[in-house]
């Protein structure tokens, strides 16, 4: 129908005869002459139609949105344009077709726009006419193309695993598909493809991935949706060095391909406790450093409630020093701020400022000069500086300070948006102790192998136990998690047993793998990077929803098709389900 893409027209196309495709993006009348900008995925065209062409009328009544065919020839424009990539030519229409009209759009066509979220998403196909939207969803496009090169070109397998598989809840809540031909019967959607990659590894396949849909029934945020997209990777006969090396070359290449970037390998690595202490969180954002500094040992002798309520709590006392910021951080601001940390459960934010050699600052009356010497010296607190303190439990003031941490990073411009920052962090506990449950719950998930020396303490001290987990964060989000698996059947048993699991349990939940174990399984590992979340960070974009076509909104509804909906009693009937009222 046409012969070029309108974004692609340049001078060298001068004198050319094309036919064109598009919608029309803006409309005006100059001195007679009707200019239309004709937009496509690749951009936008001029189309200038003079008052005796006997398509001028036709033009005259198209509006916004309509879809027209343009025949004409290209020439080089008067005025040119350098904002953007066709701006030095435009096309004269000699033969125009309306291929469609079009109504009155809800929302803008157009990279900006002040349109509220629901509105964008009951009208999603408008939201993803407009360019920026089309950018987000081609470069995704352009991170999976070069993903699927990369493990081609080291020998991995592309592997399909089941979209009905078997309900084994143990993390997120599982979304459930009632079968039709066992009444009373349940499939689960997975949550991830984990004991199918590991049973890959079983059947000797050695290198697997896949691009592939997940499903978690959890709340939603920014950076979670409830079905979303893993880049899942095993691999048999490797330790977690092996798995650094493949990630690091795919995510190197993903930035060259993708963004023209060339980041370092290798990434840094900070074991896990180490990321709490010096960042308060497992995701720290590296592009800024504003690290927290412990001072309990400093504070410890010091008569002052606050202090003395948390280290009699097993507490800390830490804190961070924004430096050059005491003149920008006014007391409303860091009542604000305070305010802020009450959501991490914090009971205070405690302050001191330097400013022309003079400190001051909410607990100043409580410090004796030697221990203020002492936090300056160890805070390297100079003049201009803000230094924000937590005394609260060792979580609260962690969760606390990472929070200011991020927030005073964006606030103080410390973050280039157009850095990539990669980490490993590793060594992470096997266990963590749910309250809720009062059992303890594997850390990462239970088929992650405990470091060696704790292979056979796994019942005896659960608390004490480290294993082979490692995740990957980049500027301050969880890109990726995976393990080195456990691979022997005796051990399996044990972790199983350490969470909580009966015989019986064991035997229900996880019989088939359990028993795949025992046919010859090779030492494997792997992980699992987040698509969607890889595409949010490379696009600078606030929300998966901006690189999902069509995601679900924060209450997990669908606003276009209105999914989920009621089905019929008939459906029901056939499934033998009734609906409690
Ligand atoms: P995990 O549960 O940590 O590990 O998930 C791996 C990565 O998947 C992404 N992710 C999500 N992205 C969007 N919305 C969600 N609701 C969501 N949940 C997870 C994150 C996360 O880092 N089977 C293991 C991996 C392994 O051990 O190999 C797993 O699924 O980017």
């Amino acid at each position: 129908m046409r012969t070029h893409y309108n974004g692609d027209l340049r001078i060298e196309n001068v004198g050319e005869n094309v036919v064109l495709c598009g919608w029309v993006a803006k409309k005006r009348h100059l001195g007679g002459l009707i200019f239309v900008d004709l937009r496509d995925r690749s951009g936008i065209i001029q189309i200038v139609c003079k008052p005796d062409n006997e398509n001028y009328q036709i033009l005259d009544n198209v509006r916004n949105e309509y879809v027209l065919k343009v025949e004409g020839k290209v020439l080089e424009r008067e005025s040119k344009n350098k904002n953007i990539p066709t701006g030095d030519v435009e096309v004269e229409a000699l033969k125009v077709e309306v291929l469609s009209e079009a109504e009155q759009t809800p929302l803008i066509i157009a990279d900006e726009t002040d349109a509220l979220e629901d509105l964008r998403m009951k009208y999603r196909y408008l939201d993803l006419r407009r360019p920026v939207m089309q950018k987000n969803l081609i470069l995704r496009h352009n991170i999976t193309k070069s993903v699927r090169n990369y493990f081609d070109s080291l020998g991995f397998v592309d592997v399909e695993t089941p979209v009905f598989g078997k309900s084994t809840p143990e993390g997120a809540r599982d979304y459930l598909v009632p079968s039709r031909v066992h009444p009373g019967k349940f499939y689960a959607l997975p949550q991830s493809p984990q004991l199918y990659k590991q049973l890959l590894m079983v059947a000797g396949f050695d290198k697997y991935y896949q691009i592939a849909k997940c499903f978690r029934d959890e709340d939603l945020r920014a950076d979670r949706q409830m079905e979303f997209t893993q880049i899942d990777v095993e691999m048999s006969f490797v330790d977690e060095e092996d798995i650094y090396k493949v990630i690091e070359g795919l995510l190197s290449k993903v930035l060259k391909d993708v963004k023209g970037v060339e980041v370092k390998t290798p990434f840094i690595r900070v074991p896990y406790e180490e990321a709490l202490d010096r960042f308060g969180c497992d995701k720290p954002d590296m592009r800024f450093e504003m690290e927290l500094v412990n001072i309990t040992d400093l504070v410890k002798d010091v008569d002052f409630a606050v202090f003395q309520n948390a280290i009699a709590n097993k507490g800390l006392v830490k804190g961070l020093n924004a430096k050059g910021a005491a003149s920008k951080y006014s007391r409303k601001e860091i009542d604000r701020l305070t305010e802020a940390v009450k959501k991490y459960k914090a009971k205070g934010l405690m302050w001191l400022k330097k400013e022309n050699d003079v400190i001051s600052g909410s607990i100043i009356k409580f410090l004796p000069e030697n221990v203020i010497n002492s936090i300056s010296e160890k805070m390297n607190f100079e003049n201009g500086d803000l230094l924000l303190l937590i005394a609260d439990t060792k979580d609260v003031t962690n969760a606390a300070l990472a929070y200011l941490r991020n927030t005073l990073g964006k606030e103080l411009n410390l973050i280039d948006p157009n850095k990539y920052c990669f980490l490993w962090v590793n060594n992470w506990p096997s266990f963590e102790w749910s309250e809720e449950e009062n059992r303890y719950i594997a850390a990462h998930h239970p088929f992650t192998s405990p470091k060696d020396e704790w292979k056979d303490k796994l019942l005896t001290e659960p608390q004490n136990c480290y294993s082979k987990c490692y995740d990957i964060v980049l500027n301050g989000f969880e890109l990726g998690s995976g393990s080195i698996r456990i691979h022997e059947q005796k051990v399996q048993d044990l972790m199983f047993k350490a969470i909580g699991l009966t015989e019986e349990e064991i035997k229900v939940k996880f019989g088939y793998f359990v028993d795949a174990l025992k046919f010859g399984t090779p030492p494997h590992g792997g992980i699992a990077l987040g698509l969607d979340r890889l595409a949010m960070l490379l696009t600078n974009s606030p929300s998966l929803r901006d690189i999902i076509a069509f995601p679900k909104s924060a209450n997990a509804i669908c606003p276009m098709s209105e999914a989920p909906t009621e089905v019929s009693d008939f459906q029901l009937n056939e499934l033998k389900i009734s609906i409690k009222k």
